[in-house]
């Protein structure tokens, strides 16, 4: 994949173990989150943390923030783990990077955990504001571009699956419900996915169910690659929209979806309002700056599936041929 730089971190007082991959620095420093899971092992976290630096790559160029894409996972071991202890090890490790790496919150860390690596790290972004919201801005103003596509002027009476009931799902489906749209959902936490259903006047169904349910839009927030070539033959949905990164299992099932007809509105296109909003802290945008710019994924998303119909080459493609001029070479999701 050519990722220009792989920390392999292990810190022998705490335990810590996390790897660090900078995919490319063309546009400025490598911005992409940590992400706290566990892992079969270190090959395991290695391979993930440089498919997800590639789609940072992809969806910094894309929106057009002078940032580079990395992205860090720390293996998780066990529950009764010291948090700030944990995340103070980490920040060491990203401090002798010299501010190639800017970390943020992904899954499994929070605000108060990039307050910690903060105090070691020298330039870290979501240690004080939650960017999912923005987040599921972007994936709302996209999917309302996708079916627009589908010839639904708006999303009154669409049916959307939201996979994942966590910060962006949450804020999704409560975006969708407001707009018309008929929600279920589904998240490994029964209760968390019974409490948003509740919250948003959908329904819950089974994390089983999800990716079988007969929808318009099938809207993946939980965990990467779900979309694989056995998932992929059992979906029942129009379009897949959401905000989980690394969404397909490898490249060929962009392919295999165009063939069943579903539209896949690439993830790394629709997930950058949470980046973007990262950019307007820093560069001190107003709020009404930050909520046209984050809407403007929707014109994106709209812009990338006209080509796509127009040209005949996949939205996949075509997001990857807009973000690879930005970048001067030819960049593309992970095999
Ligand atoms: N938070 C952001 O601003 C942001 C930005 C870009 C991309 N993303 C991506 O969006 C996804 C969700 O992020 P988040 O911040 O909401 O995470 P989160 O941890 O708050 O929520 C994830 C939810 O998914 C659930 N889940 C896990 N595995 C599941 C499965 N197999 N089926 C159903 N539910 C499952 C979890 O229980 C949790 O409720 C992640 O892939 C993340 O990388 C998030």
């Amino acid at each position: 994949m050519g990722t220009e730089q792989v920390a392999i971190c292990n810190d022998r007082a705490t335990g810590m173990r996390a790897v660090i991959a900078i995919d490319d620095t063309t546009l400025g420093p490598g911005l992409g989150g940590v992400r706290w899971m566990p892992y079969p092992d270190q090959q395991a976290a290695v391979a993930e943390a440089r498919r997800l630096a590639r789609g940072m790559t992809l969806k910094n160029a894309l929106a057009g923030i002078p940032y580079g894409g990395a992205k860090a996972v720390i293996l998780r071991d066990d529950d009764g783990a010291d948090r700030p202890a944990v995340m103070h090890a980490f920040g060491r490790f990203v401090k002798r990077l010299g501010g190639a790496y800017v970390p943020g919150v992904d899954m499994g860390t929070t605000i108060e955990d990039l307050a910690e690596v903060g105090r070691v790290a020298p330039d870290v972004s979501c240690d004080h504001e939650d960017p999912s919201p923005w987040t599921a801005l972007g994936v709302f103003a996209g999917i309302r571009a996708a079916v627009a596509c589908l010839d639904h002027p708006d999303l009154k009476g669409v049916r959307v699956a939201v996979q994942g009931a966590g910060h962006v799902g949450s804020a999704l489906a409560g975006l969708l419900a407001v707009a018309g749209a008929d929600v279920v959902v589904a998240d490994v936490d029964d209760r968390r996915a019974e409490r948003l259903a509740t919250e948003v006047g959908g329904r819950r169904i089974s994390t089983e169910e999800v990716l079988t349910f007969e929808c318009d839009v099938l809207a993946p927030c939980a965990t990467a690659r779900v979309i694989d070539h056995a998932s992929l033959r059992r979906l029942s949905c129009r379009v897949i929209a959401g905000a989980a990164n690394d969404v397909l299992a490898d490249r060929s099932c962009a392919a295999e979806l165009a063939a069943r007809d579903i539209t896949y509105v690439p993830d790394f296109l629709l997930n950058a309002g949470g980046v973007v909003q990262i950019h307007a802290l820093r560069s001190h945008w107003s709020t009404e700056q930050l909520r046209w710019a984050v809407l403007g994924i929707g014109d994106r998303a709209g812009h990338v599936l006209e080509r796509a119909a127009a040209s005949g080459h996949l939205p996949v493609e075509v997001a990857e041929d807009l973000a690879s001029e930005r970048l001067g070479r030819s960049v593309t999701i992970p095999a």
